[in-house]
This record gives structure tokens, C-alpha cells and sequence, in this order.
């Protein structure tokens, strides 16, 4: 088998490589950064102007990319060879049908991004079709439906998420039930599309939670191959991510069943790339969560602790080149929050937290901060993770968002 780009070209002219990412946010931004440095033509797509991504692509649209026919007319316009996306919230029955003509590839696969942009569809494949270990679930159509589901079936305390949605969003953890109404109009109200639909799963008691960056990349010889990176810890909050640290200390045999799983779910997804399988531990036990088929927010972290940060493994994945996946330090990282509802904001205290030996920073420059909206991350490494952990919290804490 051949490269899957035997010659790299020049942006702007006929030999360019095109990559049409869908989503320009500051992981895309990294994607775009490291495809830029292989002299590969990127166009980046995202549902607000001036984003993250829009700032370092050859070009930039603005589109609701839930909007098949819109996502449709910019790929015939730009004729990418690869389409990235980058979010879930994406038309991907247009990405099927895109795919199925057989002129663009999208990354990993059109079939990961529609599996996966639904709770239903990739927890179905993972628990039903692969037999991988997960909390007990239901899928409720109605308020009646769930409370009867989780009398019967899953109990307290439970989690009841929309099954389109992201970042802790519509997600309610359940104690007892006086809060299943409240549960209900939440995840009705703030699911991505109001599918009128959620998932109910049971409360895993996990010791800690992970982040299995997993690669499937193509070898010397063009056979797609995977690999694993080290464990990320992570600390969510309302389901939004807040710190991470790698590498995360792990029992042999659950590191072992950790990669058996992400080996799994990423076989069957297919295609070249990364992907950030979550998974959740107590003991030696592991059980899957879910998995985004692009690189992971708990994988800013990586930017400091590989040799390659899952920004680079991804762009090389993608374009057919070989993968490097081993850690260079230990480190972590501290989510900077907008902490205001504010456009054009200033950032004070950069100086200050540069200061602190082993520290980097990431200013995102989204154009307008929201209180809960990641701005930045401050990012550490140290001999331990303990250590990173408290240099990368002490960094984000000196930059103070400024209206
Ligand atoms: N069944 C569960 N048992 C225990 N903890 C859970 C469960 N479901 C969710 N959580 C907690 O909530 C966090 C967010 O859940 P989940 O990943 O499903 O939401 P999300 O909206 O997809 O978030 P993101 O997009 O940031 O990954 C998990 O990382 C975990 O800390
Ligand atoms: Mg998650």
C-alpha cells in the first residue's frame, strides 16, 4: 500500500493538500497549527466569525454546520481531500452521503462522527454490539418513561444527560426522587437539538476517571496500526473538564483492560486518526464511557507531555504519516474560565504566571468570554504530576480575565 500522500504539495496551488476542517475552536486551532507546518491548505469552518481556528486557516466560512446543504456547498466549492470535524453538532447524514460518493474522505470515518455525535449511537455499539463494560442505562422518550426507568431499572443515584449534547451540558446527577422533574426539563431544554430524548445511567463509583488518547495511524508499510498514549487523569466539574495530568498511575491489569477497550470501540469506528476514549476505573475494573473520534480537551495536557501532542498525532494520522506516542515529562493542565459575560476581554497576570519555572499558556482569543467559556489553559510540567498539577493550578489563578 502506498502513502496516503506520496507527495506534499504547496498551499495555494493545484498540488496543495485541502483540509476542510468542521469546527474551529482552540483544539481545532491546534490541528490547523500543525497541518500548516507540513505546508497543507487548510479551510476552517465554524458557527461564529473569527474563531479560534479561523485565526491560523488559509480560510475561513461561518456556518451552521447542523445545516447539511451549507456543509455540502462549501466542500464542492473548496474540493478538500480530507473533511476534519472537529465538534459533534454536525450534519453528518450529509457526511454519509458525502463520504458514500467517494470524492472526500472524512476523518476518522463519516460513521464515527454520526455514531458518536448521539449518546444512543455509540453507547449502543459499545455496550450492545462490542460487549464493553458500561454504567446501566435506559433511553427515556418522556418524563413518565424515565421515572419508570429508574424505579425499575437504575436506581439512585444516576445521571440523566440529552442524548445530543456536550460539556456537562443538560446533565443532572440524580440523588433521590425529588429530582427527576428538575432532571427531565434540564436536559429537555438544554440538549443540542431537542430530541426529546435522554439517557439515564447509573452512578459508576469510579476511583478516578481517564482519558485513553488511542492512534490509529498508518506504519512503515501503510497498514493502519494503533497506538496508545499514556493515561490522562481528569477532574470534571458539572461535566466540564478542569484539570488534567499525564501520565495517570494505573494498575497493570487496568491500563491493560483501559487499551483492550479503546482497542475495541476504535477498531470498529475505523479510519486514521486520534481518538479520546473516556473511561471510568475502580481497581483493577474499568468500564467505558464515551469517545470522541478527534483529539480530546483533557489532552491540552499533552502540548507539554509528549513529544508529539495529540494536535500533531492527529494532523500526522490523518494525512498517512507515522506516529510518535511516547511521553516526554510528566505534566498537567488548568482550565483559564471567561469567569465574565463579556466580548474583547483582556487577560492581566500573563507575566506572573510565566514566571512559574516549567509553565506554558494557551490565550484561545475567542472573541467574546462567557462566564463558564474556556478562554485558556495554563500548562506544567514537573517530576511529578502532583507537582504539575499544583504549578498548572497556581498559573491559571495568576491570569485574571479584564473588561
Ligand atoms: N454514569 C456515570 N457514573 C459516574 N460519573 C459519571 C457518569 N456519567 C457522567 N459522569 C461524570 O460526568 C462527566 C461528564 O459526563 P459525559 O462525559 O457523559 O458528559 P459530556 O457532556 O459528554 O461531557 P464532555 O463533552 O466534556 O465529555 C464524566 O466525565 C464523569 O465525571
Ligand atoms: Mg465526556
Amino acid at each position: 500500500m502506498s502513502p496516503r500522500f506520496p507527495v506534499f504539495g504547496t498551499p495555494y496551488t493545484s498540488n496543495a493538500i485541502r483540509v476542510l476542517m468542521l469546527g474551529a475552536g482552540e483544539l481545532g486551532k491546534e490541528v490547523i497549527i500543525e497541518l500548516q507546518r507540513l505546508g497543507v491548505e487548510v479551510i476552517a469552518v465554524d458557527r461564529y466569525a473569527k474563531a479560534p481556528g479561523h485565526q491560523v486557516a488559509h480560510r475561513s466560512y461561518v456556518v451552521d454546520m447542523t445545516d447539511g446543504n451549507a456543509i455540502r456547498a462549501i466542500i464542492e466549492k473548496e474540493q478538500p481531500h480530507l473533511v476534519v470535524p472537529e465538534i459533534e453538532a454536525i450534519a453528518t447524514q450529509t457526511l454519509l452521503e458525502i463520504e458514500a460518493e467517494g470524492k472526500v474522505e472524512i476523518i476518522p470515518t463519516a460513521r464515527a462522527a454520526f455514531l458518536t455525535m448521539n449518546r444512543e449511537g455509540i453507547r449502543r455499539l459499545a455496550a450492545e454490539d462490542l460487549g464493553l463494560p458500561t454504567s446501566p442505562y435506559y433511553f427515556a422518550h418522556s418524563y413518565e418513561e424515565l421515572e419508570k426507568a429508574i424505579h425499575e431499572k437504575i436506581g439512585f443515584p444516576c445521571f440523566v444527560k440529552p442524548v445530543m449534547s456536550s460539556s456537562g451540558k443538560g446533565q443532572s446527577r440524580l440523588m433521590g426522587p425529588a429530582d427527576v422533574r428538575a432532571a427531565w426539563d434540564y436536559a429537555a431544554s438544554s440538549g443540542r437539538v431537542d430530541t426529546g430524548k435522554v439517557i439515564v445511567e447509573g452512578m459508576i463509583d469510579f476511583d478516578y476517571e481517564i482519558t485513553q488518547l488511542t492512534v490509529r495511524a498508518c506504519n512503515a508499510d501503510g497498514q493502519i496500526e494503533t497506538s496508545f498514549c499514556e493515561p490522562i487523569g481528569h477532574v470534571q466539574k458539572n461535566g466540564d473538564y478542569v484539570e488534567s495530568w499525564q501520565p495517570m498511575k494505573m494498575s497493570d491489569i487496568a491500563k491493560k483492560r483501559s487499551q483492550e477497550i479503546a482497542k475495541k470501540v476504535t477498531d470498529s469506528l475505523g479510519g486514521r486518526g486520534v481518538f479520546g476514549v473516556e473511561l471510568f476505573v475502580r481497581g483493577d475494573e474499568v468500564w467505558f464511557s464515551e469517545v470522541s473520534p478527534r483529539p480530546h480537551d483533557t489532552g491540552l495536557v499533552t502540548l507539554v507531555t509528549q513529544f508529539q501532542s495529540e494536535f500533531e498525532l492527529h494532523a500526522k494520522a490523518i494525512l498517512g504519516l507515522p506516529v510518535n506516542v511516547k511521553l516526554k515529562e510528566s505534566g498537567a493542565s488548568a482550565v483559564i474560565y471567561g469567569g465574565v459575560n463579556h466580548p474583547g476581554v483582556g487577560f492581566s497576570g500573563v507575566e506572573k504566571a510565566l514566571q512559574v519555572e516549567g509553565v506554558s499558556l494557551r490565550l484561545f482569543g475567542k472573541p467574546e468570554a462567557f462566564i463558564k467559556r474556556r478562554m485558556g489553559v495554563a500548562l506544567a510540567i514537573a517530576s511529578s504530576t502532583d507537582e504539575a498539577r499544583n504549578l498548572a493550578k497556581e498559573a491559571s489563578g495568576q491570569v485574571t480575565v479584564i473588561v
